[in-house]
This record gives C-alpha cells, sequence and structure tokens, in this order.
C-alpha cells in the first residue's frame, strides 16, 4: 500500500467506498493510487494542468501496478470531468484558484454531488462561494502539516445559509471544538493581532474586517 503524508490521509478519510472520483490537481498521483488500491471498483480519475505533473503521475502509477486502472487526464479543473464521476478532489492549491476551477463551470457541476476540499488559502471564501453555489458543509476536519493547520472540507449538494461566525470558523469546526481547532484558532489570534499592529495607517477597511474577524476568534475563548 502506497503511504501517504497526514494532510492526505485526512483526505482519503472522507472519501466513501461508493464515491466515484477525480483527484483535480493530482500532481504525483498518491491520493488516486491509494484510493485504487483501497477500494477496485472505484472509478478514479486523476488530472493536472501541467505535463509535468502528470509524467510524474504516469510514472508512479505504473510503479504501483495500475496502469490502465487510473485514468489521466490533461486539462484545467472540472472542463476535463468525465461523466462517471460525482466526486471532486483538491488538495494543496490555494482557495481562490479552487474557487475558479468551480465558478464558473455551472454546467460541470450538474453532476458533481460531493467536493472535498484541502485549501491553502483563504478558507473562509472557500466556505462562501461554495455555499453560494449550492453546496453544504457536510463534515470538516483540520489536519497538521508540518507546521502548518489545514482544513479538509467535505461539501455535499444542498442549499444552506452561513452567518460569518461559520463562515470564518467553518460550522463543523466551532461546534466539535477539537484540540487542533483551538490551537488554530489562537494562531489566528495571534496573527491577525500582529497584523493590525504594523498596518499603515491608511488601510482603515482592512484594519475594521480584521478587528472583526479577531473578535470572533476570541469569543471561542469565552465558551469553552
Ligand atoms: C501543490 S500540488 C498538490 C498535489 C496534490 N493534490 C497534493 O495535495 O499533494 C498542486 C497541483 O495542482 C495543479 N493545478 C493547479 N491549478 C490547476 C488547475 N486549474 N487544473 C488542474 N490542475 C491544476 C498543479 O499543476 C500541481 O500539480
Amino acid at each position: 500500500m502506497i503511504r501517504l503524508n497526514d494532510r492526505l490521509a485526512a483526505v482519503f478519510s472522507v472519501i466513501d467506498p461508493t464515491d466515484q472520483v477525480m483527484d483535480v490537481g493530482c500532481d504525483h498521483a498518491f491520493l488516486a493510487i491509494a484510493l485504487k488500491e483501497k477500494y477496485k471498483d472505484m472509478n478514479v480519475v486523476a488530472s493536472d494542468n501541467k505535463e509535468g505533473p502528470l509524467k510524474h503521475a504516469k510514472e508512479n502509477i505504473k510503479k504501483n501496478h495500475l496502469e490502465g486502472k487510473i485514468e489521466l487526464r490533461f486539462g484545467n479543473g472540472i472542463q476535463v470531468l468525465d461523466e462517471k464521476t460525482d466526486t471532486v478532489v483538491i488538495s494543496g492549491m490555494g482557495g481562490l484558484n479552487m474557487i475558479g476551477i468551480f465558478k464558473y463551470e455551472e454546467a460541470k457541476r450538474k453532476q458533481i454531488r460531493k467536493i472535498v476540499l484541502s485549501p491553502n488559502s483563504d478558507v473562509e471564501s472557500v466556505r462562501r462561494e461554495f455555499m453560494k453555489m449550492g453546496y453544504q458543509i457536510y463534515r470538516e476536519k483540520l489536519v497538521r502539516d508540518g507546521k502548518f493547520i489545514y482544513p479538509v472540507i467535505d461539501f455535499r449538494k444542498g442549499r444552506v445559509h452561513y452567518g460569518k461566525k461559520d463562515l470564518l470558523l467553518g460550522p463543523v469546526l466551532r461546534k466539535e471544538k477539537s484540540p487542533l481547532f483551538l490551537e488554530w484558532n489562537q494562531k489566528e489570534i495571534d496573527r491577525i493581532s500582529q497584523l493590525i499592529k504594523v498596518l499603515p495607517k491608511g488601510f482603515w477597511q482592512k484594519r475594521i474586517r480584521l478587528r472583526r474577524n479577531l473578535k470572533i476568534h476570541k469569543t471561542v475563548l469565552k465558551t469553552l
């Protein structure tokens, strides 16, 4: 069995045996390989928009004796979705890139029941924009990768309205209040406090936004 790092292992853990998966931005294809090893009947597609990573993916698939069992696709985001796929996974990209991949592909989105995202940045925007596209958060976890803590969000089709607190903290995470969530929340308090101190005078709108976020992060401490 291929060994996944903690982040990809967390992504892997929210994939169900009946999901038909496309891993967008597969790079090395480790996730696709692990999925196909465990779920023999799963339709697994791995895609990337660059030749180098796809070549790498092809070599790894061969090394793991899965040639012909994982389909490789070259192309941008979900533009190269195949008809069988109902679950899209994207890990290790910026959140704004993830939003862009889905936002303008309304027709392709229709067949997608489940989206698993592990963004590197802009997590609040990811929660907001996928909510607007008609997805709700079914589960969410945090995972430590080196000195960073990343979310893994399992979105499912469904209309919902999240307020500011849910969008900033995560509706599931803020209820569960795991030790890793509390650690991430404290890091955010420290990071935002520092940012407010060094922000040039003219940036008053940003300062207001940061203060508002800081206040929300501090409410978590009050409800422990
Ligand atoms: C940092 S790697 C992440 C690899 C893997 N998903 C992981 O989590 O370990 C990001 C990959 O996404 C690919 N990528 C970036 N934007 C993309 C897009 N719009 N469509 C498809 N692939 C994309 C890059 O070429 C790169 O291979």
